[in-house]
């Protein structure tokens, strides 16, 4: 017990001078690499080191108090930013120019008090600039926010996921802290209060919700969905099967996957197919129907129709479900296949045994909400031996979004 007026509390947070100096020239090795990389790739992989190094130098001078308080403090940025998008405060900004206050909450019908309570908060998070007293202009951030995918992007995490991660800790309260395997009982349907439904089957019922998943998934267009195109060998890929096809978008939504790789190659054009549920590619897509064959198809109910493809390639689609689903969808391929001369793709991350980056380890417990899960190399290997096929190789295995695993048939 301390005596009465002592004064308790934490040491004083003195981060290491060793550390910090090594963090800064982390940065400034970053940098250099960055201003002398010659290639896009050679830029793209300093601006990550940058990145990585900023964090941690960030991460390191930042007391734990702090640390702890920042992120509690999440659920209230994330609130402020979305009360932004959807009052329409970006969009309302005008491009290369500054607004008041009073006239932001004239465009947004709304009132300057509010706005100078919203404005400021998403400004202090990097969402938008404060240019003087009350008077705000666009950054980067706020104009990629207002494009309607990015919207969605937003929309999906915060206004879905987040009310599945708000309940994730009593939906493993009540089943066990183990990786959920049943399909039907996700903690996202739970989070709902519901049970017996599967999440997809759930989107379905609210169709509302599935457009803006859906848009959500178009928004990769806008951040990377050009890896696929260029991270995997496209141009060895021959047409095959009775409808002469090189690859199929299988689960591909509205098809921005598969018009980006037939962007980059063109010989794939009129050889390539997307196929998504039938309530997905019923209010249209984004790919021309002379290059892309729609059609529907339930991947865990049917065998797949079209026969003989050069590729079936699955991107974010089996880090929805858990090994035992995987499996099924990868069964009703194999008599599809032609042998060896097809190949399925999985364009998902890979993680890493040790030292993930968050934004790989994140995005593994983000599958937790339909019950499906990221796979490290070796689990890959393993679901992959289960279900009959083996890996024959692993393009960009870094990228968190556009790694691409390759598998053949098992002799
Ligand atoms: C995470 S999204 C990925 C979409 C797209 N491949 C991409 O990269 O953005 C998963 C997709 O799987 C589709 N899907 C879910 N269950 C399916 C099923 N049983 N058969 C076919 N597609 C399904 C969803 O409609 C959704 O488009």
């Amino acid at each position: 017990m301390g005596s009465v007026g002592e004064t308790r509390g934490p040491p004083p947070f003195e981060p290491p001078i060793a550390v910090l100096k090594s963090q800064s020239a982390a940065i400034q090795k970053a940098i250099d690499q960055y201003e002398g990389a010659k290639t896009k790739d050679d830029k793209a992989r300093a601006v990550s080191a940058l990145s990585q190094a900023s964090t941690l130098l960030s991460t390191v001078s930042t007391s734990p108090g702090d640390t702890v308080q920042r992120f509690a403090f999440q659920p209230v940025a994330n609130g402020a930013v979305r009360v932004a998008v959807g009052m329409g405060l970006f969009n309302q900004l005008p491009i290369g120019k500054c607004a008041t206050t009073e006239e932001l909450a004239s465009k947004c019908n709304s009132d300057p008090e509010f706005v100078q309570r919203i404005a400021p908060a998403v400004a202090s998070l990097g969402f938008l600039q404060e240019v003087s007293e009350e008077r705000y202009a666009h950054t980067d951030v706020s104009m990629i926010l207002c494009d309607d995918t990015a919207q969605a992007s937003l929309g999906q995490m915060l206004d879905n996921v987040g009310v599945t991660m708000m309940n994730l800790n009593n939906y493993y309260r009540k089943h066990g802290y183990k990786s959920p395997k049943d399909v039907n009982n996700t903690p996202a349907v739970f989070a709902r209060g519901l049970k017996d439904i599967g999440y997809f089957e759930w989107l379905t019922q609210n169709p509302e919700l599935y457009t803006v998943f859906n848009k959500a998934m178009a928004f990769h267009s806008l951040t990377g969905v050009e890896g696929i195109a260029t991270s995997y060998p496209w141009e060895k890929l021959q047409p095959g099967g009775p409808d002469s096809i090189t690859v199929i978008d299988v689960g591909g939504g509205k098809g921005h996957a598969v018009s980006e790789i037939i962007r980059h190659h063109p010989n794939i054009a009129g050889h390539a197919a997307l196929q998504d549920l039938e309530n997905v590619l019923a209010d249209g897509t984004l790919v021309s129907p002379e290059n892309v064959k729609v059609v529907p198809y339930h991947f865990l109910d049917e065998e797949q129709p079209i026969k003989g493809a050069a590729a079936y390639m699955f991107r974010h689609c089996l880090c929805d479900w858990p090994d035992e689903s995987c499996i099924k969808i990868l069964k009703n391929h194999i008599r599809a296949m032609r042998g060896y001369d097809s190949r399925v793709l999985f364009s998902d991350l890979v993680l890493s045994d040790e030292g993930a980056p968050a934004s790989k380890t994140l995005r593994d417990i983000n599958m937790m909400q339909c019950s499906g899960k990221e796979r490290s190399e070796k689990q890959w290997h393993a679901m992959l031996d289960e279900a009959g096929f083996r890996v024959t190789n692993i393009f960009n295995r870094d990228d968190p979004m556009n790694s691409v695993v390759e598998a053949v048939l098992k002799e």
